[in-house]
């Protein structure tokens, strides 16, 4: 059953899978080729429940294809968090020697998985990728009553207009020893392991090796394997949570399969309640040559001081053995509080970091008002480090490739708005909208103390229609501070589904930079070239139509604004 809010919150430059709940990003890796996408999927339900692994592929991080489940839910347990590697000279030995690269037509379909084979009985002729599996009547109890539209009569089949084209191969990976490898977590209510499989096509199925799990502690929060190769100690390494233990273990191996544990780091930074999705990844300081520092990021959930999921990060060095924090200082990736369970891409040409976050939060995932899909991906952003004003090494976020999506600009000028002001444009509705602007606002004038209506002046940027719903992104001149306010909306509500985040900017400054990209139900938000980040699920109940801009007790310059609409390649 589709219901109008499944149209209206469908992001489009955003990935969200086309029924079905998807939480965390899984097995990010570039191939060579192609991108590939995995995620933690329960294809029945809208809601997290029987974890599988989806998947789909792309090749320029915008347009997906959807391909087939990669990796079951089966009698050892939900297939919970992982990554994809590399395993490019075959160190794991589960690669048959290759036969020469077979020609167009030869290959013998892949056996169906138990979960294809199950989706295929629910909807006979549906043969496309298991992601577009519909509800059945057999799922309805899972479902529970419907906000907006009765259950209990059968999903209507997508027409073909909705349907994404129809999933080609992916190419083979060029010839080599090895091909892919996931490491993932299975997981009952009594145990949570590691487990190693092997793809003998490229990314597209994976076939667990017969002698797993590949680490098993006896531990039943043990989880969400990050691999890669480290190459000055020549080793794979293995990140992983002891997630109730509030540790981050580090597992040294040759081949993938047996694991050699280095040490644990933490309790560090924010308690919550469980660790998950760590990663650990070298990063570049910007302006500094070729300066670096390893980051490790542990995502938090729940226990984020915006509440619920959260993640945190720590800059240091990785020896090969530990990772040493280089203070006790942590950050966090966002200042609001949508962005959870980050993963960098494997195998990136120019060691690029490049990652997705799942768009969401445990507090509120299973209840927003989308009921056929939910959950969607961030932006795809590159990683990287630098000295803010007060020479202290902060992470820097910006999305990736956005310049690819833009249409045409849509003209707004404004150098100018004068105190007590605003100038608005419409903005169209149904796609992606990108803004990007610098703001001064004036210095003070008013000799009237600080702490009254004397104070430097606001200057607001808001997204409304003629609803009376309204999206506001503030800053605060006085005070040099920015906050996000989506409380104004009226298509969802929730206790833990708080209204409004902010965040410090450079200190006594009236200046800052910020783009940002509104999409359906995604706002992200990135400002001073990436220094602050918001990411925020956004509900208004009508389609938010016009922008404005509005100056409040002082005047504010503008420049370099520009305002595009977002589309992928495809829809062009
Ligand atoms: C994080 C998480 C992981 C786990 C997965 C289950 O959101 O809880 O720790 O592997 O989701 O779907």
């Amino acid at each position: 059953v589709r219901t109008q809010s499944d149209y209206l919150y469908r992001p489009t430059v955003h990935f969200s899978p086309q029924t079905g709940f998807m939480n965390d990003p899984n097995g990010l890796i570039f191939d060579g080729q192609t991108y590939h996408l995995y995620y933690q999927y329960d294809p029945f339900a809208p809601y997290a429940g029987q974890v599988h692994w989806g998947h789909a592929t792309s090749t320029d991080l915008y347009t997906w294809q959807d391909q087939p489940i990669a990796i079951d839910q089966t009698a050892a347990g939900e297939a919970y968090s992982g990554c994809v590697v590399l395993d490019r000279n075959n160190d794991s030995g589960l690669f048959p020697p290759k036969a020469p690269p077979p020609t167009q037509g030869d290959t013998p379909p892949a056996p169906k998985t138990a979960t294809q084979a199950a989706v295929e009985a629910l909807a006979p002729g549906l043969t496309k990728a298991t992601s577009d599996v519909p509800f059945s009547p057999e799922n309805m109890d899972v479902l529970g009553p419907g906000t907006n539209a009765p259950f209990g009569h059968v999903f209507d089949p997508p027409t073909t207009a909705e349907l994404p084209p129809a999933a080609p191969s992916v190419p083979p990976l060029p010839s080599m020893p090895g091909g892919l490898v996931a490491l993932y977590t299975r997981a009952t209510p009594q145990k949570q392991t590691q487990y190693l499989a092997w793809s003998p096509d490229g990314g597209k199925r994976f076939i667990d090796y017969e002698h797993n799990p590949v680490l098993d502690i006896g531990l039943n929060s043990f989880r969400d394997p990050k691999v890669f190769w480290h190459q000055p100690s020549g080793k794979w390494v293995m990140v992983v949570v002891k997630a109730r233990a509030h540790r981050v273990a580090f597992y040294g191996s040759i081949d993938l399969k047996h694991w050699m544990h280095l040490s644990d780091f933490g309790p560090a930074g924010l308690f919550g309640v469980d660790y998950e999705c760590p990663n650990l990844i070298e990063l570049q300081v910007e302006d500094e040559g070729k300066t670096s520092r390893w980051v490790l990021f542990v995502s938090v959930n729940p226990g984020g001081p915006q509440g619920g999921s959260v993640t945190q990060y720590f800059v240091g060095d990785f020896d090969g053995e530990r990772f040493i924090p280089e203070n006790t200082v942590i950050g966090l990736t966002d200042f609001a509080k949508d962005s959870y369970a980050m993963q960098v891409y494997e195998n990136m040409p120019g060691k690029e970091a490049v990652y997705f976050a799942w768009f969401g939060n445990w507090q509120y995932c299973e209840e927003v008002p989308n009921r056929s899909w939910r959950g969607l991906m961030t932006l795809p952003r590159t990683l990287s480090l630098r000295r803010d004003d007060m020479n202290w090494l902060r992470l820097v976020q910006r999305p990736r490739g956005l310049e690819t999506l833009r249409g045409e600009q849509i003209p707004f000028r404004v150098e100018r708005i004068a105190a007590q002001s605003g100038v608005q444009v419409s903005i169209p509705t149904g796609q992606a909208i990108e803004l990007s602007l610098t703001v001064t606002v004036d210095e003070r004038r008013n000799p009237q103390p600080d702490g009254n209506k004397g104070r430097a002046g606001r200057f607001l940027i808001v997204f409304s229609n003629g609803q009376g719903e309204s999206l506001s992104i503030g800053f605060d001149a006085f005070s040099a501070q920015l906050w996000l306010d989506r409380g104004d909306l009226h298509g969802f509500s929730q206790p833990f589904f708080t209204e409004r985040f902010s965040t410090p900017l450079t200190a006594n400054s009236r200046r800052f930079s910020l783009k940002l990209v509104l999409d359906a139900c995604a706002l992200e938000i990135f400002i001073n070239d990436g220094l602050s980040v918001g990411t925020a699920l956004v509900f208004p109940a009508s389609p938010l139509d016009t922008l404005s801009l509005q100056a409040t007790n002082a005047g504010a310059t503008i420049e370099n604004l520009s305002l595009y609409p977002l589309r992928k390649t495809m829809d062009r």
